[in-house]
């Protein structure tokens, strides 16, 4: 097995906890692994109880990349009839939200992964980067593209180019990550946070993924149209109405996710 599942991560009914499993390797995404993980993150996504994802690799490393001894001897055209990035479309598909949980190595392509998660919180032992250059390639799977986004242009040049990692605290510092916190206590840390979203009302959080993901396709002027029509989507809920009614009558709000 290349990944585990645990669902009601820690007796939680609607935290989904995703562990990548190659520590040998330094969970390198294999094609096995990738086609797994995508597989299991569709099964959580059409489970009703869950309500957000977490992914994480272990104390070492996240993920150090694609697997090289995978793609050594490979040509274009073994890529194309492979179609191996189909894999990497679809991690785009899942609606609720995914938080990466990175120790270690988050390099290559497991840079990439956890950029195509909705957040990162990474623990202080941490290292992103995009090493593809000292393998005579470039990213693939967004590491132009996403970090670039990320964290703009100058940087994410010198990362590609040079192909040197960044620790944690820079990664913070540049916008790639949301909150770095003790290496041990990263996975806890992350529990903490994906408790208070799996609180939150389920529709509302699936429009927020999908608006904000949108802004990075869009001008300005649609992302707004855009962000309203998922605004007034959310009063077709009747999580809207316990949202408004909870919040009137000094209560806790109790989400159905209708
Ligand atoms: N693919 C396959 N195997 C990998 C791997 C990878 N990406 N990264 C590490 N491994 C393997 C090593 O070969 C080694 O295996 P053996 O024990 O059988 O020799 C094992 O994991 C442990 O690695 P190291 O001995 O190298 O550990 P280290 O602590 O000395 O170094 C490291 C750690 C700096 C992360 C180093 O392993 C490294 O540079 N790894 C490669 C990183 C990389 O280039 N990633 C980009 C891949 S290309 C890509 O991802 C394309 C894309 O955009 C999709």
């Amino acid at each position: 097995m290349n990944i585990i599942v645990e669902k009601n991560w820690d007796n939680h009914p609607h935290i989904a906890l995703v562990k990548l499993n190659r520590s040998k390797v330094l969970n390198a995404l294999s094609n096995e692994l990738m086609d797994e993980l995508v597989q299991a993150l569709f099964k959580l996504d059409d489970d009703q109880e869950v309500r957000v994802i977490v992914l994480t690799g272990d104390e070492r490393a996240f993920a150090a990349g694609a697997d090289i001894a995978q793609m050594v001897e490979e040509n274009p055209v073994d890529k194309i009839l492979e179609n191996r990035f189909r894999s990497w479309q679809q991690l785009t598909m899942i609606s609720k939200p995914i938080i990466a949980a990175v120790s270690g190595f988050a390099l290559g392509g497991g840079c990439e992964l956890a950029m195509t998660c909705d957040l990162i919180i990474a623990g202080d032992n941490a290292r992103f980067g995009q090493p593809e250059i000292n393998l005579g390639i470039i990213p693939g799977a967004g590491g132009t593209q996403r970090l670039t986004k990320a964290i703009g242009k100058s940087k994410a040049m010198l990362m590609n180019l040079t192909g040197e990692m960044i620790d944690a605290t820079t990664a913070e510092k540049w916008g790639l990550v949301a909150k770095v916190v003790p290496a041990e206590t990263v996975l806890q840390e992350t529990y903490e946070i994906a408790k208070k979203i799996a609180a939150k009302a389920p529709v509302a959080t699936r429009l927020i993924k999908e608006a904000v993901n949108r802004s990075f396709e869009t001008s300005l002027k649609e992302g707004m149209e855009f962000e309203r029509r998922n605004f007034f989507l959310t009063f077709s809920s009747s999580d809207q109405k316990e949202g408004m009614r909870a919040f009137l009558e000094k209560r806790e709000a109790k989400y159905t996710g209708r």
